[in-house]
């Protein structure tokens, strides 16, 4: 009998969010057994678009996920949405035609994602797209423009709740594409809490009560925060009112805020900074703005916070997954699972409405959840093995590439 021919999976990463992601699925390939007769030996690629490119929103994370390095960068940077997409089209193609994978899988929303997909399709190379499904029915979000459009052209849906595989049904995708694995950002995240636990950013900013430098002492209590979405940074009323918000709650706790690029470049230009300070005041309080921080960074301060304000999609999730009170300043979330069975509260923009809710986590009545069902660190695994048995013929190609109008 011939040797079975490779199968040959390329995985296409751009931005922050994609990297946590990203870790689970190289994991769960480094997992996978010898190759024999059954399964044939499988060979990956593994693509940075660029879109991300400063140390602290790249490198920093591939460091501390331990992934290996890019075997391609496209090195696309910045731009408008138009270029950015444009451009990352543009180098993914060449990539596409001259390594001929067999699948090509993307993860989340950002406009690397979509790029990658359309490119793929167009050379009627099968998409697989993680994160599939998720809904927040606003349009004017770029990131649900590339959620629908990514997930038309995905051969494999791969949903982290129950609601995605609802919206997918919605929209006429047949079930047999329809696969729900869980949360791959979960289980980097049960994988690296250990580590996160040792990475010595409570001790860093202080926020150990009294001289106690012990890690295993309860933090004082103390809100993170995070905000990056263009509606809520890119316009001076709105962000005014966020910082004011934020400068009200730093007078009750410490409030730590690691600004993304784009938020601390908006403060400075909008002259919102004076809020904000480098260090606590003498009461160990006020607004404390620090540059992005580390996956592991970031996520041990997450796990010992009160509570934590963002408009992220995947701090809701990790929020859920650690039990932490999560308060989401944004009108909607498409992510409803970490709202009905999670940590989440979507508070929108009212100050009045965020202090109120703040003020609710930070006396204990915030909300503790429970874990979504799946989100039990073997979604990579679930996505791979699904992968394998359709690339390798076990499961009937037909019902997965049939286009869904057919
Ligand atoms: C992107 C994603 C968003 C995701 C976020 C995570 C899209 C449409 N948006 O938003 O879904 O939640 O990443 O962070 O894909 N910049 C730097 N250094 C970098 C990268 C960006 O300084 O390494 C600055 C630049 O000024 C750039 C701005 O951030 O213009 C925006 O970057 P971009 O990648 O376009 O979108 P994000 O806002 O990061």
């Amino acid at each position: 009998m011939p040797p079975p021919s490779d199968l040959r999976l390329l995985l296409v990463a751009g931005a922050r969010p994609n990297f946590v992601k990203l870790a689970a699925l190289v994991s769960a390939l480094a997992a996978l057994p010898a190759s024999d007769a059954m399964s044939p030996p499988v060979k990956r690629l593994l693509v940075h678009t660029g879109q991300h490119y400063d140390n602290a929103l790249s490198r920093l994370f591939f460091d501390q996920l331990g992934l290996p390095r890019p075997d391609i960068n496209l090195e696309v940077g910045s731009g408008s949405h138009g270029s950015q997409t444009g451009l990352v089209m543009q180098r993914f193609e060449p990539v596409v035609m001259d390594w001929k994978p067999d699948a090509v899988i993307v993860v989340g929303d950002v406009n690397s994602t979509l790029a990658a997909a359309l490119v793929a399709t167009k050379l009627h190379v099968p998409v697989a797209h993680v994160e599939a499904g998720l809904r927040s029915f606003d349009r004017r979000m770029p990131e649900e423009i590339n959620r629908v459009l990514t997930d038309n052209l995905a051969a494999w849906l791969f949903a982290s709740e129950p609601s995605a595989v609802v919206n997918l049904r919605l929209e006429g995708h047949p079930d047999e594409r329809i696969h729900l694995v869980g949360n791959v950002m979960i289980d980097s995240l049960q994988r690296f809490l250990p580590a996160a636990k040792k990475s010595g950013a409570l001790v860093a900013f202080d926020l150990l009560p009294g001289s106690s430098s012990s890690e295993s002492t309860a933090a004082r209590p103390f809100a993170l925060v995070t905000l990056h979405r263009p509606s809520n940074v890119d316009d001076e009323g709105r962000l005014g009112a966020l910082a004011g918000a934020l400068a009200e709650i730093g007078r009750r706790v410490p409030v730590l805020f690691p600004a993304h690029p784009r938020t601390a470049e908006r403060l400075r230009a909008f002259g919102l900074s004076a809020n904000f300070g480098d260090v606590w005041d003498r009461e160990q309080r006020g607004v404390r703005l620090v540059p992005p921080l580390g996956y592991l960074e970031f996520l041990h301060l997450m796990s010992a916070a009160a509570c934590v304000l963002t408009d992220s999609g995947g701090i809701q999730e990790e929020t859920t997954a650690l039990g932490i009170p999560c308060l989401t300043l944004r009108e909607t979330t498409e992510r409803p699972i970490t709202v009905e069975e999670g940590t989440n509260t979507v508070v929108g923009l009212d100050p009045a409405r965020i202090l109120a809710a703040a003020d609710d986590a930070l006396s204990g009545r915030g909300r503790r959840g429970r874990l979504p069902p799946l989100w039990d660190g073997h979604a990579g695994e679930r996505i791979i093995s699904i992968l394998l048995q359709d690339l390798s013929g076990r499961r009937d190609p037909a019902k997965v590439f049939r286009d869904p109008a057919s």
